[in-house]
């Protein structure tokens, strides 16, 4: 059965579709099965930054509504025959739709896919709280910046009150010079903060900013230290999916 890993965070602009479409990239390169969902409705990026921004004639919406099927919906990736993304609707309401119909969804996409990977909204609203309904996993994305990190706690403590047991974090857009320099905090006290366990650092990298305004993960290029750090990250999330429960 596949595992649906949630990528969340407090703030906008940490990196969570940045992230989703390059840990389904590098897993889908590993030959595993992977749909990667849109859930952040009205403002969807996923199908810009996987270069499928005019391929989407069917939403996630559309599909929760009932109005089409999955296979109508899931819209195969250019490159790699086991990656699959669903698109969010361009409309900010996905109206009559509940975090039950997402759970449903969900269970759905495990009998076909391994992984699941689903970019929530930033925040801790409703959109939040639909995304989240079938997850294994939350990963949160943080910077490294003191007013992202409470965000992320905040978002940790509204998982944890969902039922989202496992959660870990990911801090990304790091400038190794400035972590800890009085300024800005440093990993240990992001640590303590957080009181997660870490998926891994990722630091800011223009070929990151470009790679994803043209539509391509970065991690298509093999054997960089980006596409190196990117799988060791993904493999830490699915060594603890399938961690049995404390
Ligand atoms: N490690 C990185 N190095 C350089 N640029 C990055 C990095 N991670 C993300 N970016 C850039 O930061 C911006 C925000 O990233 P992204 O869109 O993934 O964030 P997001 O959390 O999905 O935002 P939103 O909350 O609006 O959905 C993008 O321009 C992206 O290219
Ligand atoms: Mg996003």
């Amino acid at each position: 059965m596949g595992k649906i890993i949630l990528i969340a965070s407090g703030k906008g602009g940490t990196g969570k579709s940045v992230v989703t479409s390059n840990l389904g990239a590098v897993l889908a390169m590993d030959g595993h099965s992977v749909v990667l969902i849109d859930m952040d409705m009205g403002m969807r990026n996923l199908d810009l930054y996987m270069g499928l921004e005019n391929k989407a004639v069917y939403n996630v919406c559309d599909v929760l509504n009932g109005v089409c099927r999955i296979k109508q919906a899931l819209i195969k990736d250019k490159r790699f025959d086991s990656l699959y993304l669903m698109a969010a609707s361009p409309e900010k309401l996905c109206e009559n739709v509940t975090p039950l119909h997402m759970k449903v969804l969900c269970d759905k996409l495990r009998e076909r896919f391994e992984y699941i990977i689903i970019d929530a909204p930033a925040g801790i609203d409703d959109g939040l709280v639909l995304a989240s309904a079938g997850a294994d996993i939350a990963v949160i994305v943080t910077v490294p910046e003191f007013a992202a990190v409470r965000d992320a706690q905040t978002v940790s403590a509204v998982l944890s009150r969902i039922g989202i047991d496992k959660r870990m974090y990911l801090l990304n857009n790091v400038k190794a010079n400035l972590l800890g320099n009085g300024v800005f905090p440093s990993v240990a006290e992001i640590d303590e903060m957080l009181k997660l366990k870490a998926a891994g650092i990722i630091q800011a990298d223009e070929n990151i900013h470009i790679a994803a305004n043209s539509g391509l993960p970065v991690v298509f290029k093999r054997d960089t230290y980006i596409h190196k750090n990117f799988k060791k990250i993904a493999y830490r999330i699915i060594k603890e999916t399938a961690q049995q429960k404390d």
